[in-house]
């Protein structure tokens, strides 16, 4: 270690006490490496402060010193989004001793956390406070609210409640420089100037660090109705939403689709699940939520789920007739990604469309990977009531998958030149990261891309906030 970086390192265990500095190779390894075991980096030192004082006094240091940070919440992007670079410049500022729930307002409906807090942790805080908060997705039980937020995290339940930013009211970010924007506001109106909040909410940590939100909650749900319909095609799949929104209105709380490949990977993966509806082409999962304790939902589900078979959209489909059924259901969905991870690396993309355009974009795409690698296997699940699909594409059977990852940026060019014909985002949930920067560059419109650079520069001039990431 350099004397400066040891004096730096001391600096910071002055600040946050010496335990939560680590710098041992063995004790920082699981910050440095991404989830999807994609990115390493290094670090000088992982600082794991308790409070945003805390938080603002080591930023404080770090931009004296001129020493980049990467902030880090559960660990989870998809995108090596909380990954430092190859350079061992950077300290990786954890957020996860920060999980404090500050305050619950039942008359407002709101709740105030701090940035570490699991997104599971927060949902049972509503709920021991007779409430509801809606983010839901795979990691819950990992990712953090800040990393939520940065990210402006989607999930299974977007359709009805919206993305992360619009589950916020207010936070509490700790700039660059080390002073703490206090925007913890629970307003559900507020003109008055600039919505800064919306501004680091989605930045990925690259404009500042969020420490603390107050979180929208909602009544809670009473009545669940959860049901797996097979379809022909995505086409089908469209037209169900379509029936669906019409037969229950904004109670459709989620609506998934599922290839006939990707419910087939969940299941050999966890053959304890339930595979009700065997050898269909496309599945939607979908589910309906009431705050009544008695709304009919199952008859309401029924009936429009029969005059959809009769109208030739839906093959076949079954209703859970249980909490437990509706889970096993819920566990085929979100284990895709799961199942996906432990075949080996996958070159993934995170797509979002108009609902108008996906069949065509399904249809063509594909057409067109198995012109270009033939025999790749497609493996296309998501958020279909958001227009957001994960159109992953694998290695052809045979081929090693980390042989097929180096075909990767012309994999991308074929799908992301598709998405963008088709006036679509090539990032709609997980964020861009490190992994989708290039593709951010090439595909945004230039003067997009200049305020966003604009930006950066005015609320981080140094450059020190989560280098490498985004812009
Ligand atoms: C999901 O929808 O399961 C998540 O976004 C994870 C993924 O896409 O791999
Ligand atoms: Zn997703």
């Amino acid at each position: 270690m350099t004397d400066a970086n040891a004096t730096l390192v001391d600096d910071l265990a002055a600040i946050v006490g010496a335990s939560h500095v680590l710098t041992d190779a063995s004790a920082i390894e699981p910050y440095l490496i991404d989830c999807r075991d994609r990115f390493h980096g290094r670090a000088r030192a992982i600082v794991r402060p308790a409070t945003t004082a805390e938080v603002a006094k080591v930023v404080r240091a770090c931009a004296h010193a001129r020493v980049p940070i990467v902030p880090q919440g559960g660990n989870t992007s998809m995108c090596g989004g909380a990954t430092p670079d190859a350079t061992g410049e950077a300290i990786v500022l954890s957020l996860v001793r920060m999980k404090a729930v500050r305050a619950t307002d039942a008359a407002n409906k709101t709740m105030t956390v701090e940035a570490g807090i699991t997104l599971h942790d927060a949902q049972q805080a509503a709920q021991e406070a007779g409430m509801f908060f809606p983010l839901s997705l795979a990691s819950e039980g990992t990712c953090t609210i800040g990393g939520n937020l940065s990210t402006n995290a989607g999930g299974t339940a977007v359709l009805r409640y919206g993305n992360a930013r619009e589950l916020v009211l207010g936070i509490e970010v700790v700039l660059a420089d080390g002073r703490v924007l206090d925007a913890l506001r629970g307003l559900r109106k507020d003109n008055s100037g600039y919505d800064l909040k919306q501004l680091f909410i989605g930045s990925e940590g690259t404009l500042g660090i969020v420490t603390a939100a107050v979180l929208k909650l909602f009544a809670a749900p009473h009545t669940r109705v959860t049901a797996l319909a097979a379809v022909e095609s995505v086409d089908d799949a469209v037209a169900l939403l379509r029936a669906m929104q019409q037969a229950a209105g904004d109670r459709l709380t989620g609506f998934e689709l599922l290839s006939g490949v990707a419910l087939s990977l969940s299941h050999r993966h966890h053959p304890e699940l339930p595979d009700p509806l065997p050898g269909h082409p496309w599945y939607a999962l979908l589910q309906i939520d009431d705050t009544q304790a008695h709304a009919a939902l199952t008859e309401l589900v029924e009936t429009a789920l029969s005059r959809a078979v009769e109208d030739g959209i839906v093959v076949d489909a079954t209703i859970a007739q249980s909490q437990e059924q509706a889970r096993k259901l819920w566990a085929l969905r979100e284990n895709v990604s799961e199942a996906q991870r432990r075949e080996g690396p996958n070159i993934k993309h995170d797509i979002s469309l108009p609902i108008s355009a996906i069949a065509t974009f399904c249809r063509d795409t594909a057409r067109a990977i198995d012109d270009a690698f033939a025999g790749a296997r497609l493996v296309v699940f998501g958020h279909l009531g958001d227009g957001n699909l994960h159109y992953n594409v694998a290695a052809p059977e045979g081929v090693p998958a980390r042989e097929f990852m180096q075909r990767a940026d012309a994999v991308n060019r074929v799908v992301h030149d598709r998405v963008a014909a088709a006036g679509g985002s090539i990032s709609a949930e997980h964020g861009i990261g490190q992994l989708k920067r290039d593709e951010l560059a090439h595909y945004r419109d230039p003067l997009d891309l200049e305020l966003m650079r604009r930006i950066k520069s005015a609320l981080d001039p140094q450059h020190l906030l989560n280098p490498g990431k985004v812009v």
